[in-house]
């Protein structure tokens, strides 16, 4: 059977982190991707041993370090399958205080790093003429930002117009690109709440408890399936029920 090759950007912890997990149980080779994965490294020795997966720190936001990276994998497994542009940055700074600086970090790396990735990866995988890109967006680039700032909330919107136009432009090549929008997802940033806020949080979602990071891979792991050759351009709402359209 055909060996998948996932490329997870963001895969040191939360949402990145469940992801490529549940890609390695599954049995997919999986190129980590995130600035430190010095923690995360010691739990696939094993994996590492058997080829399995591979750890690659570098930013997003640096187009030179995405070609390199992708160069990298292709020498070292020949393909890539799957894409899931997680990678994120999120600030909750006020309009009037967002600087030209922070405008342009959170763009560089939410809007930028997804579409220089997926750009980096699309003749391999027109190539293979198969492919699955998947753009984790969020509830905030839908309803507006709650308690992020403007720019994470315009960086998310912008990552769902990717996704539209990288599905209609590759769909004919046997590529399907997909943007999931979650909320309230539990994280290590989560676990830092006092149990105050966590309640008034857990009080605004009809199913009446955050998520857990591995509900959304199970969400990921169907998408990136050969069952998922029919859903493209689409956005996954999974937020407990704070969004139904
Ligand atoms: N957890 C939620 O409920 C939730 C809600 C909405 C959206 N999201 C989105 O899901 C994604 C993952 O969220 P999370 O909650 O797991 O976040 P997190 O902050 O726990 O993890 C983010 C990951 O991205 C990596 N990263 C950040 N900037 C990077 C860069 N420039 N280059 C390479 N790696 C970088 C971090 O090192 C980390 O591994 C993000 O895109 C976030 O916007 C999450």
């Amino acid at each position: 059977m055909l060996e998948r090759v996932a490329v997870v950007t963001g895969a040191s912890q939360g949402l990145g982190l469940a992801i490529a997990e549940k890609f390695v149980s599954d049995g997919t080779k999986v190129a980590f991707i995130s600035r430190n994965l010095d923690k995360v490294k010691s739990r696939f020795a094993e994996e590492q041993q058997r080829n399995q997966v591979m750890f690659m720190n570098l930013d997003v936001s640096e187009y030179e370090a995405i070609q390199r990276c992708v160069t990298d994998i292709m020498n070292k497994w020949g393909r890539i399958d799957i894409l899931v542009n997680n990678a994120g940055l999120r600030t909750e700074t006020a309009i009037e205080d967002i600087t030209v600086d922070e405008w342009n970090k959170v763009l560089s790396v939410n809007v930028g790093g997804t579409f220089f990735f997926s750009q980096a990866v699309l003749p391999i995988m027109k190539e293979q003429k198969w492919g699955r890109i998947i753009n984790m967006s969020s509830f905030g680039g839908q309803v507006g930002p709650l308690t992020s700032s403007a720019v994470y909330s315009a960086s998310k919107a912008g990552q769902l117009a990717l996704t539209k136009s990288f599905a209609r432009a590759l769909a004919p090549y046997g590529i399907t690109v997909n943007a999931v929008a979650p909320a309230s997802v539990r994280t290590p940033e989560m676990d830092k709440m006092s149990p105050e806020s966590l309640e008034k949080m857990t009080q605004m979602i009809p199913v009446g408890r955050v998520g857990e990071a591995i509900e959304v891979a199970e969400l990921v792991a169907y998408l990136v399936s050969d069952y998922g050759g029919f859903v493209t351009g689409a956005t996954f709402d999974i937020n407990g029920g704070r969004l139904m359209r």
